[in-house]
């Protein structure tokens, strides 16, 4: 059965036959280069991917929020009162799409009847491609659509991260959430996390083949590692204000950050902060690499953002670096790096596709060897963002 006839029978299953029963969906992403650089006022150059997160949803009238999750089919049906919404621990996976329920109530947007939903995801979820903020979006497009409230796709990025640093306390920057909102197919977003300007840039280049590969190692204590890292920046960027007036990390280029460096004291913020701005640096060149075709310069990038965040960020680990390692050695790879916040997940490969077969067995059984894990590898496709779809669609 396909994914929309799966859901369609899982609600029926669950929740009973209703008239209208509408369907959303919205992507997961992978991130090309700019990794960490988000939250420091910096660019970041993401796409949004065609996997993502679907659900199907009717209304109630009785204020209450029923939801089910067949990725979590244990946990069985959440329920919650639209007009007290608290993070509950149990709640698990449900308590994404809570926070964004309860970011619309608190910007004052009126919601007054209730939702059975039923969600289901085809994205690895704790791989690094952003399954929490594809349930955020998805959750965030039904509310709006539902009730025709006209809020941007730009507003419900915003909102969704909200949701995520309010409610889950995860201190995120706006990446994932934004090319989630706005992805486009066959596009990356070159996005300036400081005003939020950004532009799509064609991504479809004859030959090639953006490559995913999971080190199938979940990410364990990556919240609280991320959160670290902010505060690690943050006391970098503190330390730089004493001296100089700036107001993120990225307004520094690698040269004026070289002089003014000696400033931060603790020699683990002052790396934090180094690879922030390198890598602010290697995205802006990536992108014109890419719009001349110059290809391989910017795979040379990607393996320098990677080897940056393995030295400088320390968010790689023993098996991320032994993918990435393992796709460097082949020759079909053009560039390849760790991809999303790190500490686990994925990373990111582009690869000519007329080696992808070798790549796929060569790189997985090098990997292998040295982890003793089995790597799973999917064919990137890079799709549209978060929406209601259509009848056709259906
Ligand atoms: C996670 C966060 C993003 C971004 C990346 C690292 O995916 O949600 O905001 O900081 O890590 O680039």
């Amino acid at each position: 059965m396909d994914m929309i006839g799966t859901l369609r029978a899982a609600f029926h299953q669950q929740f009973g036959d209703r008239e209208e029963l509408r369907y959303f969906f919205a992507p997961g992403r992978v991130n090309l280069i700019g990794e960490h650089t988000d939250y420091n006022g910096g660019h970041v150059f993401p796409c949004a991917l065609t996997l993502g997160t679907y659900a199907a949803c009717a209304k109630r009238s009785d204020g209450r929020i029923r939801m089910y999750s067949l990725n979590f089919e244990g946990d069985g049906v959440k329920e919650f009162n639209l007009f007290e919404i608290a993070y509950v621990e149990s709640d698990g996976w449900a308590n994404y799409p809570k926070g964004v329920f309860k970011q619309f109530i608190e910007a004052g947007m009126k919601i007054e009847e209730g939702f059975d939903i039923v969600y289901s995801g085809n994205i690895p979820n704790g791989a690094g491609l952003s399954s929490s903020a594809s349930i955020e979006l998805v959750t965030a497009v039904l509310i709006n659509e539902w009730h025709s409230f006209g809020v941007s796709n730009v507003q419900l990025a915003l909102l969704s991260q909200r949701a995520e640093n309010e409610f889950i306390g995860v201190n995120c920057g706006i990446m994932d959430q934004f090319s989630i909102a706005l992805g486009k197919e066959d596009h990356a977003i070159l996005l300036n996390c400081d005003t939020l300007a950004f532009e799509y840039s064609t991504f479809r280049q004859e030959g090639l083949a953006l490559v995913i590969a999971n080190t199938n190692k979940k990410r364990t204590l990556a919240d609280s590692k991320y959160n670290e890292r902010r505060a690690e920046c943050q006391s970098a960027l503190n330390d730089l204000q004493k001296k100089i007036d700036i107001t993120h990390l990225c307004e520094l280029t690698a040269d004026e950050f070289a002089e003014v460096a000696h400033l931060i004291e603790d020699d683990i913020c002052r790396k934090r902060a180094r690879h922030v701005v390198t890598e602010n640096e290697r995205t802006i060149r990536a992108i014109n690499f890419l719009k001349n075709d110059k290809i391989e310069k910017l795979g040379a990038l990607m393996k320098a953002s990677h080897l940056s965040l393995k030295n400088d960020y320390e968010v790689t680990g023993l098996e991320l670096d032994a993918l990435a390692e393992a796709a460097w050695r082949h020759p079909g790879t053009i560039g390849s790096r760790m991809t999303g916040a790190g500490f686990g997940g994925c990373t990111i490969s582009i690869v000519k596709e007329e080696q992808l077969v070798s790549f796929i067995e060569e790189t997985g059984a090098m990997y292998q060897e040295k982890t003793g894990i089995q790597a799973s590898f999917y064919t990137a496709g890079i799709g549209g963002g978060a929406r209601e779809l259509t009848k056709e669609e259906v």
